[in-house]
């Protein structure tokens, strides 16, 4: 597949996503390149009068600066504490709708605004199912710089291979709220929620990108077209 294949499909589930917002709603952006397609769809629609009175809450500084390009009307968590329809990303998805996310590295404030959110609708290529988080890409686990020395050994003594995240020019990946990233393979992860509970419990970590039970939709779109799964139809849901 090419990259523009792949930038279509993106594209198509885009879409697909954008049209389930309404006039009227609170949006939550998120960020990646699936997701700041769904801000570009948004922002035309609202450039065209098809959509109105819709605000954004962006989940990261790079999805606020492509939303004020775009015109779109943005709010906070402060004036809007809720959230109607937020569209995002993932990096890997169980069939379960549990995520791994935050490859782009805005995982705390993306998960501030999933758990704000009534709906979440995560879009994907196809690429993104796996059977078995883990499988595929390490959890990012974002750390405040103070210690992040033991939150590596602490990472290392639960069974994880922790790396910390560099830029392209060498130096630390900051995050927008100034915290480094420990990209953490585990492998296959066995128990999601334990794993997720020894993270949330480890004080210095200040985010993980396991994001359970928050997913309300996902639409996976490939060559051959876009499937919509919402938890809602799942079987022991
Ligand atoms: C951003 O921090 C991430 O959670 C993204 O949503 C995720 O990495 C997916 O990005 P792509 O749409 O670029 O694959």
């Amino acid at each position: 597949m090419t990259s523009l294949d792949m930038v279509q499909i993106k594209q198509k589930a885009a879409i697909e996503a954008v049209n389930y917002i309404q006039s009227g709603m609170i949006v939550g952006l998120g960020f990646g390149s699936t997701a700041l397609l769904a801000v570009r769809q948004l922002g035309e629609l609202l450039g065209k009068g098809k959509l109105t009175d819709v605000l954004g809450i962006p989940s990261s500084i790079e999805t606020e600066t492509l939303a004020l390009q775009l015109g779109i009307p943005l709010t906070t968590l402060e004036e809007h504490p809720v959230i109607d329809l937020t569209i995002d990303g993932a990096d890997e998805i169980d069939p379960d709708l549990q995520l791994i996310k935050g490859g782009g590295g805005a995982l705390l404030r993306e998960k501030i605004v999933a758990q704000a959110s009534r709906q979440v609708i995560i879009i994907a290529d196809d690429s993104k199912r796996s059977l078995v988080l883990g499988t595929h890409w390490p959890v990012p686990i974002e750390v405040i710089p103070f210690g992040w020395g033991s939150q590596y050994q602490f990472l290392r003594s639960i069974g994880g291979d922790p790396q910390v995240r560099m830029k392209q020019d060498g130096s630390r990946f900051i995050t927008d709220q100034g915290n480094t990233i420990l990209d953490c393979r585990f492998g296959p992860i066995k128990d999601l929620r334990l794993l997720a509970t020894q993270l949330d419990q480890r004080v210095g970590i200040v985010a993980h990108g396991i994001f359970l039970d928050m997913a309300t939709t996902v639409i996976y779109c490939g060559r051959t077209g876009c499937e919509h799964i919402l938890r809602s139809n799942l079987k022991d849901h």
